[in-house]
């Protein structure tokens, strides 16, 4: 594994941000005036119950969903004002995205899913650092094999690879292990951790497992569209002691 120096500073942010979905007598207010900073070499995880604004919140932030009121930065750059273009090479350039389903291209082999956004960005791949990568995903004998030839840890590992492999600012990650086995998440969960302590990579986790978020350096609490909490170095055990107590709050 290359060391790299850690890189410093703010990779992604949203300040007082609002997200209204719908119009009229239907309307939802997914965010209610959200500020948070997801800083370079740190893993945080987003918790709360179905329906309390983490995958808006990690749309808008990674320019997927336009924010109704307040900003959304990638590093110093500010999402709102770019043209959609604009936007798109952003995504491209400077974010990875790890979904739920793994969202392998089925007839290209595990090399390929790779160097897959490298390809369409016409980037050359920096070949010391996919070599490296391919070592910590730990898939370097199945490299000619097609996604499904492998298990589906294997799959949302090659997936993680391939978030990483044009080196993004952040990456963002929707229920990474909300398909995997608990072997397998463990697996995923250990790759995105190594990118963050060795590579210094900026990771944004939505997840409902307890679990997973100890795996983060910090976890965040949503309930109806607020930062209602956030824990340091969680566990486990205490993120679902956290999620108890919001139950018995709200009920
Ligand atoms: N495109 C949309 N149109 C209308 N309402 C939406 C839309 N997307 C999300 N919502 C609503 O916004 C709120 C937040 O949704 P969001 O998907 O962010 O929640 P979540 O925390 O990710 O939930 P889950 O854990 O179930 O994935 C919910 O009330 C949801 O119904
Ligand atoms: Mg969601």
């Amino acid at each position: 594994m290359t060391t790299l120096d850690v890189v410093r500073g703010t990779a992604a942010r949203v300040a007082d941000a609002v997200k209204v979905h719908g119009v009229g007598g239907t309307e939802v207010r997914a965010l209610d005036h959200v500020t948070v900073d997801f800083p370079a070499g740190r893993f945080t995880a987003i918790m709360g119950p179905s329906g309390s604004g983490k995958s808006t919140l990690m749309h808008c932030a990674a320019g997927l969903d336009t924010l109704t009121a307040g900003s959304a930065w990638i590093g110093d750059t500010e999402l709102g004002p770019l043209s959609d273009r604009k936007l798109t090479l952003l995504r491209r350039e400077r974010i990875g995205f790890v979904f739920q389903a793994f969202n392998l291209v089925p007839t290209l082999t595990v090399r390929e899913n790779i160097t897959l956004p490298l390809d369409l960005a016409g980037a050359a791949p920096d070949r010391a650092w996919l070599e490296a990568l391919i070592d910590v995903v730990g898939l370097g004998d199945r490299l000619g094999h097609r996604p499904s030839e492998l298990s589906g840890g294997q799959q949302q590992r090659v997936a993680v690879a391939r978030a990483l492999a044009g080196r993004p600012q952040v990456v963002f990650a929707d229920e990474p292990t909300g398909n995997l086995d608990s072997q397998s998440g463990g697996e995923v969960l250990g790759l995105l951790r190594r990118s963050v302590d060795e590579m210094g990579q900026a990771v944004v986790m939505v997840t409902h497992d307890p679990t997973a978020a100890g795996w983060a350096d910090e976890a965040l609490f949503l309930a109806d569209g607020r930062l209602v909490d956030r824990m340091e170095r969680p566990s486990a055990g205490l993120v679902l002691d956290r999620m108890k107590a919001f139950e018995r709050g709200r009920s």
